[in-house]
């Protein structure tokens, strides 16, 4: 991997890059870009192009996505622009430029009908135009192959922005019961995990040479259906919220989610010799970052 100094970090507004924001101070050593929508909106090809003839940096963190999986249904040229044209551009710059490309996919690349922890390898078939769109970025970016690796994740949560747990503290003060899914499985992801995980890539490894740009997953360790989850979330937060297990079927939505989207997190374990936090100890260190914001 070059030597890295400046690193871009798109969608700074979103959990991810508000999450390396917030721990880059422990990075000194890189100058570190942080772009949200309105400084590079990633929906115009012409305007990456520009932005780019400007800019060039050694890395690119691209954490920006078209991530309303619901929206997505009837937006699905939206999301191809974002989650999968705006790739292809930014892979094809990345290699022009000589730049490392850090993107982040997703675990609904997956139908859910496995019965055992997906490794990378594994068949893919979204059931979304949220997935599908993030798996035509995935493949641009493999075709293209400039330095770098794709990272999915699941569920992710974080103190920043919009996600499942702020909305469950939220809904579960408001009231005194909630029916969440219980045939949805898979582990939260705390967004600042995630983050350390990738500064440590960058910072203590670099990158592990692979024939073809590599794709890794990335999870909290354990394994809850969402009901679990909002169980968790409510007994640690002392909230007295009564929560009933439903069936997705029960819950419709206009995006079609997997039943099972477990990672199996082997290979970046391995590659980068990283220890990964079980669900529940990071929700904890969520709720308490949640604490501190107040
Ligand atoms: N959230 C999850 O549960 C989840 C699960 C699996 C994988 N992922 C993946 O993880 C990555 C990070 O997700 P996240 O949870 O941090 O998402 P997020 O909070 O929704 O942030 C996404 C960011 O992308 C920005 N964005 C949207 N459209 C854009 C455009 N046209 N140009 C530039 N920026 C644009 C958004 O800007 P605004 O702030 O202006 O809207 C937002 O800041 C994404 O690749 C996502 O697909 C997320």
């Amino acid at each position: 991997m070059p030597n890295i100094k400046s690193i871009l970090v798109t969608g700074a507004n979103g959990q991810l890059g508000q999450s390396i924001n917030s721990i880059a101070p422990e990075y000194p050593e890189y100058q570190f870009h942080f772009v949200t929508r309105n400084q590079l909106d990633l929906s115009d090809i012409e305007n990456i192009t520009t932005y780019f003839q400007k800019n060039n940096f050694d890395l690119i963190i691209n954490c920006a996505a078209y991530t309303a999986v619901d929206k997505a249904e009837q937006e699905a040229e939206l999301a191809d622009a974002i989650n999968h044209q705006a790739v292809k551009k930014l892979a094809e710059i990345a290699k022009e430029q000589s730049t490392v490309l850090i993107h982040i996919s997703t675990d609904y690349v997956f139908d859910g009908t496995s019965y055992k922890p997906y490794v990378e390898t594994n068949q893919v078939n979204p059931q979304s135009n949220y997935g599908a769109s993030k798996l035509k970025g995935e493949r641009a970016l493999q075709i293209i192959s400039p330095e770098g690796c794709i990272i999915r994740t699941s569920w992710v949560y974080s103190e920043f922005a919009n996600n499942f747990v702020k909305t469950m503290i939220k809904l579960g003060q408001q009231r005194d019961q909630l029916s969440v899914i219980f045939d949805q499985i898979g582990s939260p992801t705390y967004a600042k995990d995630l983050a350390q995980a990738i500064m440590k890539i960058v910072a203590n490894n670099g990158l592990i040479k692979h024939t073809k740009l590599p794709i890794y997953n990335f999870s909290n360790e354990g394994v809850c259906s969402w009901y679990d989850f909002a169980k968790a979330i409510f007994e640690m937060n002392n909230i007295n919220c009564n929560v009933s297990p439903i069936e997705t079927k029960d819950y419709p939505t206009p995006a079609k989610r997997p039943h099972y989207s477990l990672l199996n997190k082997a290979k970046i374990k391995l590659d980068y010799d990283l220890i990964i936090p079980y669900w529940k100890d990071s929700l904890k260190s969520c709720l308490k970052a949640l604490q501190e914001r107040k």
